[in-house]
């Protein structure tokens, strides 16, 4: 098995003041990365600002005989997200990787949710996403190489009561990453997706004291750096981890049903006969992208 190693890499981890950035940003600079420790410091709404998270996880690094650097950009803004990058590169030359980890709550029943809180938590994740990640991924592509792990949540992928504001940000990370997979490829940047579940700040009250206690951060972790690593190959895949349980999550379309010659419009009432086999989930396909999913109606094109 060949070892993991980041001697010579260059890390930024958004959000790394506490919770799972604190620990990825820990990891990677025990193997060896240098590391940019971003953090807003604010609280779990996203409100105030603070230098002591990134401060504090820079210097337990150093006491590890680690290297790194802090940043308290907001990641929410493009000049913050350019800061960011910058930081990276006036201290350490260039970006090898980066962990999009940043992240608010807001959570309120969708009747209640107001525009401001859909307007803050989409900021911090899913603009968040672009802010960080385009400066960052232009220095890779000038560098050929790139390693992003974006971070999703359950809640998206499968739904969350009271996180209408929450879920929606972190799918839209899900659409930015399956089309840089593709953009990124010839330059070799893979853009991982991880959706974790563990004991933080954002889950103290949402995970049940007893196994709010077992969910450590550090469970996550090593899926993390593995997304990170040389040795990965795979860009566009979703990991959930936690508590030492790793699995893919991923878009899948069924094999459908044909009610066209691809000339004669069906009824609705050919669609609502066939609901059961158009909805069928059995033998489901992978696409890797929008073109392959033409490739199946193909035949009805010509
Ligand atoms: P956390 O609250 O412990 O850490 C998040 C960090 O992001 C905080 O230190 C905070 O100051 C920082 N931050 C917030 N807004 C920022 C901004 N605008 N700019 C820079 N830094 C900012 O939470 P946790 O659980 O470690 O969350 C990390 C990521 O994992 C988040 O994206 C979260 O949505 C995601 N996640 C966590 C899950 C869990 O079970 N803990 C489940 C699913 C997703």
């Amino acid at each position: 098995m060949s070892k993991i190693d980041f001697t010579g890499r260059v890390a930024i981890v958004t959000g790394a003041g506490a919770g799972l950035g604190r620990n990825h940003a820990l990891e990677l600079a025990k193997r060896g990365a240098k590391v940019v420790v971003n953090d807003l410091g604010g609280a779990r709404d996203g409100t105030g600002s603070s230098d002591s998270a990134a401060n504090k996880v820079v210097e337990e690094i150093k006491a590890l005989g680690g290297e790194a650097v802090p940043n308290y950009d907001n990641v929410a803004t493009v000049e913050g997200g350019e800061n960011i990058t910058k930081t990276a590169i006036d201290a350490f030359g260039k970006v090898d990787i980066l962990i999009n980890n940043a992240g608010i709550l807001r959570d309120k029943s969708f009747a209640k949710m107001e525009e401001a809180n859909w307007d803050a938590v989409g900021a911090v994740h899913l603009k968040g996403a672009y802010c960080v990640t385009r400066p960052a991924y232009i220095n890779m592509r000038e560098n050929g190489y790139g390693r992003i792990v974006m971070t999703t949540s359950g809640a998206g992928l499968f739904g969350n009561f009271g996180q209408t504001n929450y879920a929606a940000a972190k799918m839209g990370i899900v659409g930015l990453t399956n089309v840089l997979k593709l953009e990124g490829a010839k330059y070799n940047i893979k853009v991982n997706i991880l959706a974790p579940v563990a004991a933080t700040r954002l889950t103290e009250d949402v995970l049940p004291p007893p196994i709010f206690e077992k969910m450590k951060v550090e469970f996550v972790t090593p899926a993390v750096l593995y997304m990170c690593s040389e040795q990965c190959n795979d860009s566009g895949v979703i990991i959930n981890a936690g508590l030492g349980y790793y699995s893919r999550s991923a878009m899948l379309t069924g094999p459908g049903a044909i009610l066209s010659d691809g000339k004669k419009i069906p009824t609705p009432e050919e669609v609502m006969e066939n609901w059961d086999k158009i909805t069928s989930l059995e033998g489901p396909k992978y696409f890797d992208q929008l073109n392959e999913m033409f490739g199946e109606i193909g035949s009805l094109l010509q």
